[in-house]
């Protein structure tokens, strides 16, 4: 059975591949209730950890319990630990038991069509087009640790345009080859510019929010809700974290047609009014148009980088060569967004009918074998190396992938980048960094994500020694020559293999 799995910051979605269709799965908790979604969750229950659905229950019941795994990852990398009550793992055993759990789920709490079963997942999976090497590859071991068979790793915004190019295939043309994809999760706003002309897809550009998502408009509908009820709570108070459940579930309860939210105070005990909070839905939306302009200005910034046109969305999205903005993401079922968006971009925005899913379609669509579209994606920042010497007082940072470098697509051979020169210390000291910008004067700018140091024994002597902590030494006389080779493969996961040229001594890290 082939899948598509989007492992989102705070929900999780499946689609199947079913002779033809990518229906989004179901899954049912304890209770009976079916959802088209897994809550990315885990929680310490009686020594262990659970996931899911389960998750959700026990962080209900008070247990200690973690959300957002997966931008830890992004942030921290896979071997950093985590505790969790009186679990202690790292990042990448988390995920992968939250996958192993999420394997199960599909399994026995799922709809999955059954007739396709056979006991074998193989999966095509994304991450944030901005994901660095290091996630992608965590991304890639966590799933395979839990008994999925990954065909393929894509970033979101390529997957959202995949399913976009598969519902509307007449949309696109030779003059309007990209789709601006418009993503607004729980935590996080994501923006891209994605080109699907010919064979292959790829990101061209990115821009987010970092704090930006479903999760603020739960935080404001919840201070209207205490505003007109007259009650003084802060997010650190007992009861702020049930009135945010609260505030959830209302706001999704909104449809194009909805007039009025009741939102019930009573979680709130002594402190709720005697009656629920009755607000008009144009109110609320008042509040969160600040918000969606925030969406709006990264989205101007991935145009622009096509067609350096300013805020005119609509004539900057033509010069693109844009056929459509897609909007996905579940926040973005709020009827506003679209209704916003439509006010700046004009009649070309698509809004997915399944905001939530089309992310998972859009992956369970390329993992179908009969829809294989080649997708080809880019370097979204640059790669780079600050080699050391003389514990740190000189340091010259080497570029080697740019920005807007093309992966190599599904079954070419890898991106290869060398160096080679002859060492002049006892060990190398090569600090990786991925960052947006590069300034005139060679030094990485904008956000810049640190990766682990590397070490390497240039010096013979200190071949079988602990290399970090050493003290970095100019060797007398010339050293080895060595090589640094690069190798990107489809995943965007990069391998570096350094070597020593004279007797062929090699060490291999995964960046
Ligand atoms: N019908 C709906 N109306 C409004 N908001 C909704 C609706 N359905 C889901 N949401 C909101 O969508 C958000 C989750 O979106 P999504 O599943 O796209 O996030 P994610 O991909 O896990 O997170 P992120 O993109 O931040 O990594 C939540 O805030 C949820 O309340
Ligand atoms: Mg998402």
């Amino acid at each position: 059975m082939r899948l598509g799995i989007d492992l989102g910051t705070t929900r999780t979605l499946v689609a199947a591949c079913d002779r033809g269709n990518y229906p989004v799965l179901a899954f049912t908790n304890a209770g009976g209730d079916a959802y088209d979604y897994v809550p990315s969750i885990t929680a310490e229950k009686d020594g262990r950890l659970v996931h899911g659905f389960d998750a959700e229950e026990a962080a209900l019941g008070k247990a200690p319990h973690l959300r957002s795994c997966k931008r830890l990852l992004g942030r921290h990398g896979p071997e950093h630990r985590v505790s969790i009550g009186s679990v202690e793992v790292s990042l990448l055993e988390l995920v992968t038991d939250y996958l192993r759990a999420l394997r199960l789920a599909i399994l026995e709490r799922s709809n999955v069509p059954r007739e396709g079963l056979d006991g074998v997942f193989e999966a095509v999976v994304s991450v944030p087009a901005n994901a660095h090497s290091s996630q992608r590859w965590a991304t890639l071991e966590a799933f395979r640790r839990a008994g999925f068979d990954v065909l393929r790793l894509i970033n979101e915004p390529s997957a959202a345009g995949i399913e976009f190019a598969h519902r509307h295939p007449n949309a696109l043309n030779s003059r309007r080859e990209h789709v601006a994809v418009y993503d607004l999760g729980g935590g996080t706003f994501d923006a891209a510019l994605v080109c699907l002309g010919g064979a292959r897809h790829e990101v061209v550009a990115t821009a987010g929010v970092q704090e930006l998502g479903g999760d603020d408009f739960d935080r404001v509908l919840a201070e209207l809700a205490l505003e007109k009820a007259a009650v003084v709570l802060a997010p650190s108070d007992a009861g702020w974290g049930a009135l945010l459940v609260e505030c959830r579930a209302v706001k999704e309860t909104i449809g194009a047609s909805t007039r009025r939210l009741t939102v019930d105070l009573s979680s709130l005990g002594e402190l709720a009014p005697a009656e629920p909070i009755s607000l008009q839905v144009t109110d609320y939306f008042e509040r969160l148009r600040p918000w969606i302009d925030r969406s709006l200005e990264a989205l101007a910034s991935v145009l622009g980088a096509a067609s350096q046109s300013s805020l005119d969305l609509e004539n900057a999205a033509a010069e693109a060569g844009v056929a459509g903005l897609y909007i996905v993401g579940g926040a973005s079922a709020l009827p506003l967004v679209a209704r916003q968006l439509r006010e700046r971009f004009g009649r070309r925005v698509h809004r997915s009918p399944h905001p939530a899913g089309a992310i998972a379609m859009g992956l369970a669509i390329a993992a179908d074998a009969d829809e294989v579209t080649a997708v080809r994606e880019r370097f979204t920042r640059h790669l780079g190396v600050f080699r050391e010497a003389e514990s740190g007082q000189n340091k010259v940072f080497d570029r080697i992938f740019s920005s807007g470098t093309p992966m190599p697509g599904m079954g070419d051979g890898p991106l290869i980048a060398l160096r080679t020169y002859r060492a002049a210390h006892n060990v190398g000291q090569l600090r990786f960094v991925e960052c947006g910008d590069v300034t005139e004067q060679r030094e990485p700018t904008g956000d810049i994500t640190p990766h682990a140091t590397i070490h390497f024994p240039y010096a013979k002597s200190v071949r079988h020694a602990a290399l970090e902590g050493l003290a970095i030494e100019r060797l007398a006389s010339d050293g080895p020559r060595i090589e640094e080779r690069y190798e990107v493969d489809a995943a965007g996961v990069v391998v570096v293999t350094i070597r020593d040229l004279d007797d062929g001594f090699a060490r291999a890290f995964t960046l």
